[in-house]
């Protein structure tokens, strides 16, 4: 059947700190707050509920709210009868063992400390996870994007992957972002098993000096082991290619050609095949309101580097339309 919807609608869930919600959208204008159902009493039902009517309400051309007309997540496009949750967000903000200074829960945190203990108490992922799996709402072929806090911290994590890796019938794709302080093998096994996910690790520096600066932790000799861990891991199956190492430009920050060009160097050395250039787009937390043009310009930059380096390069699609508009609002048409 045809109709407008965005495919977080159709089959999205996101485990949020405070709420699970079906909006994932990262930037741009705001969830719709009918969509985040807080984690209390019957939260479950309640989510079930409002997808449902969600799915119904498109099929009849009604978009959810006035923040979906201008998405560009929405599609115009035929969409299967299937609508099984197939994009999973796990956003827990429980622990992390570090402080960046670009971190989207700074604000919060007050970069104070280098092991937060964050506000989710009700995060509690495994049974909701279990249930989904019994009630087989899960399609088979889900893809999960777990990331902040850090999931290596997370206590649930392994019992979660270690679940989800031995279901029958089932290839689940994962995007892995860890800070890489902390070797997990369990995220080697995940590539093994789907060949779409992937490990990344956001260096954001080429120097020890310049990553302890924005970390707060001086752990750069460690990621650095830990990516040839996993990039080692991952030869095993022909995957090295998997392994991703992310470089976020912070205005004032890491915002230097020649650090780049040592990050560049680095993984160049070490082997790694993939990389993500990346600008800091959390703009309450570095820089607030406002985009800085430096960003766009070392943005280009290395993205020209990587490429003349002969890596294979990920980007996030929205990253191009902030740089051209000058604007945070990804939902301003060029
Ligand atoms: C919130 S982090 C959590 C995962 C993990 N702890 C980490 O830092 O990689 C998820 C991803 O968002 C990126 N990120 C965090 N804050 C950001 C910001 N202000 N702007 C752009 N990317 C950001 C991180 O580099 C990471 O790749
Ligand atoms: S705002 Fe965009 S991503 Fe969120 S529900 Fe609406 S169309 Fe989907
Ligand atoms: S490692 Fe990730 S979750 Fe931790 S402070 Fe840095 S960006 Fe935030």
């Amino acid at each position: 059947m045809s109709y407008k919807c965005c495919k977080y609608i159709h089959g999205g869930i996101a485990f949020r700190h405070d709420a699970v919600s079906l909006c994932n959208k990262l930037c741009g204008t705001k969830r719709y707050e009918k969509f985040n159902i807080p984690y209390t009493g019957n939260f479950y039902e309640k989510f079930i509920e409002v997808r449902e009517e969600a799915i119904e309400n498109c099929k009849k051309g009604i978009l959810p709210h006035e923040g979906c007309l201008s998405c560009p997540y929405v599609e115009d496009k035929e969409w299967d009868d299937d609508t099984r949750f197939r994009e999973i967000e796990i956003t827990h903000w429980v622990h992390c063992n570090c402080s960046c200074c670009y971190c989207a829960m700074l604000p919060v945190t007050k970069g104070k400390k280098t092991i937060f203990k964050m506000n989710s108490p009700y995060v509690v992922l495994l049974p909701v996870i279990k249930r989904l799996l019994k009630e087989n709402r899960l399609h088979p072929n889900a893809f999960f994007s777990i990331t902040g806090g850090e999931l290596t911290m997370l206590k649930e994590f392994p019992d979660i992957m270690k679940l989800l890796l031995k279901q029958p019938g089932t290839s689940y794709g994962f995007c892995l972002q860890t800070n890489g302080m902390k070797y997990e093998k369990l995220l080697s096994k995940a590539i093994e098993k789907d060949n779409r996910t992937t490990i990344v690790i956001s260096v954001d520096a080429g120097s020890p000096e310049l990553f302890k600066l924005i970390k707060k932790r001086d752990t750069f000799k460690d990621v650095i082991n830990n990516l040839k861990h996993y990039l080692k891991d991952a030869k095993k199956c022909g995957r090295e290619d998997k392994i991703v190492s992310k470089y976020i430009i912070v205005p004032n920050v890491n915002d230097k050609k020649e650090e780049i060009d040592k990050w560049i160097k680095i993984c160049k050395d070490i082997g790694i095949k993939t990389l993500q250039p990346s600008i800091e787009f959390c703009s309450q937390v570095v820089n607030p309101g406002t985009f800085k043009e430096s960003q766009g310009v070392l943005y280009h930059y290395m993205k020209n580097q990587i490429q003349a380096n002969g890596f294979k390069m990920i980007t996030y699609d929205f990253l191009e339309t902030i740089i051209n508009n000058k604007s945070f609002d990804i939902t301003i048409k060029n």
